[in-house]
């Protein structure tokens, strides 16, 4: 995977075209696994249909190295405006005239095709576009979002199980619950990554009192306490905009779960199973993940709780790449990737902690922290607003950390992620903190 130091224009073809391929792969894997009517149909009105996705890939990436680093003509102008995700919401994308399947993939294979005659090309430097290969490294990012989000619809789909893979590794050891992060600075965001996108520059220092935080996130066995609690009854718990949704949406358990005899079941990608006590709950809304937290008499913890956790090394005083140092993501560090289609039980990934020790901060899954979604001091859009800006304020919560449904490349300790409060089809969970000298 690419880092700072990667600046031979040989090698990083080889590696922006190995990634291109990872992606592709994975796409395919995500698409080839249904008949052509699954990929046609809408699954949820949260979602689009896989087709539109596919099609979607291909579309981006014309735009954005085709024509706007190689300077081409569009291929089929026509299509162009099916394809914006912001003419069209996803409610919308089924009654659309979309390139049906064999079309949708014969395009998107065509793109690809001339793009690795472009990267073959390329210098690789001389335009901020170009630099380090950054338009191809966006491209290469936003196809692997792309498949999360087919992933995710393939968890909304009904109907028997089309993906497989196997159980993520068990290494969960017996940890303290929390660890103390002490007061002081630290550095966030990153000048130097060289694929980091606008909302994770620049970097800047942050001084924040002493906290605790959750070794591991929050588990299924300490969730069902909560509900077992009446929490989802109690007002005193929720936000009063969440307790309205919580009410309105009638939420009693996370998404996916329902009660069979006493016995909790989820469904995960077309299977019915016993929720598992020690894997991370996944599929909580900002709301749910909050009102937990106050139940526990904790809080959600910060972004920039979140991130000095996950970055800082109190030994150097500098922010690390990853918590446990530089190196790219190897299966040993962390669940990413969609190698597994579930999250390890908490306290897995001994390799992956930060120096204080904080496991699973990198893959599992998304984390929500209590804040809003903005700009660091010193934004500078790059390179085009509708990729963050124009998501800032207060309608949406952050969340880090990413999930086992996304590729390393797209994941790293400055990745920021931001949704609704009431969403919870995404791989979201979460873990509390508070204030160093409050009393749980
Ligand atoms: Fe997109």
């Amino acid at each position: 995977m690419l880092n700072a130091d990667t600046t031979d224009p040989a090698v990083l073809r080889e590696l922006i075209a190995g990634e291109l391929a990872a992606a592709r792969e994975r796409t395919g894997r995500l698409t080839d696994c249904v008949e052509d009517d699954e990929l046609v149909a809408q699954h949820s009105p949260l979602m689009s249909p896989l087709v539109w996705d596919l099609a979607h890939i291909g579309n981006q990436e014309e735009l954005w190295l085709l024509r706007n680093v190689g300077g081409r003509d569009p291929m089929h102008p026509e299509i162009d405006p099916l394809y914006d995700a912001f003419e069209h919401p996803r409610a919308e994308r089924p009654s659309l005239p979309l390139l049906p399947p064999k079309e949708a993939r014969g395009y998107a294979h065509d793109v690809r095709g001339r793009v690795l005659d472009l990267l073959a090309a390329s210098p690789l430097e001389g335009s901020p576009l170009l630099d380090a290969g950054f338009a191809f490294g966006m491209i290469v990012q936003h196809e692997q979002q792309h498949d999360e989000t087919m992933l995710i619809t393939h968890q909304l789909r009904k109907g028997p199980a089309a993906l497989t893979a196997p159980a993520p590794p068990d290494h969960a050891d017996r940890l303290p619950a929390e660890v103390l992060v002490p007061a002081g600075p630290f550095s966030m965001g990153t000048d130097t990554e060289p694929w980091a996108l606008d909302n994770e520059r620049p970097a800047h220092r942050v001084e924040l009192p002493a906290y605790w935080l959750d070794t591991a996130p929050v588990s299924n066995a300490a969730y069902q306490v909560f509900i077992a609690d009446g929490g989802y009854d109690d007002p005193r718990w929720w936000t009063e905009r969440g307790w309205a949704h919580r009410q309105q949406a009638g939420l009693s358990a996370p998404l996916f779960w329902s009660l069979d005899g006493g016995q909790w079941m989820r469904r995960r990608f077309g299977t019915l199973e016993p929720v598992p006590p020690r894997e991370p709950v996944l599929h909580v809304s900002w709301y749910e993940a909050d009102a937990y937290a106050r139940w526990a008499g904790r809080r959600l913890p910060t972004e920039a709780e979140w991130e000095k956790a996950a970055r800082h090394d109190p030994a150097t005083g500098r922010s690390r790449r990853f918590p446990w140092g530089d190196e790219s993501p190897t299966p040993a560090h962390a669940n990413l990737g969609q190698q597994h289609l579930q999250p390890a039980p908490v306290g897995s990934y001994p390799a992956g902690q930060s120096p204080y020790g904080v496991r699973q901060l990198i893959g599992d899954v998304w984390e929500w922290t209590s804040s809003d979604f903005h700009g660091y001091p010193g934004f500078r859009v790059w390179p085009y607003k509708e990729y963050s800006e124009v998501f800032f304020g207060p309608e949406y919560k952050v969340l880090r950390g990413g999930s086992f449904a996304v590729a390393p490349v797209a994941c790293r300790g400055t990745f920021r992620n931001w949704d609704y409060p009431v969403r919870r089809q995404i791989f979201s969970g979460f873990r509390t903190a508070r204030y160093a000298g409050e009393e749980t």
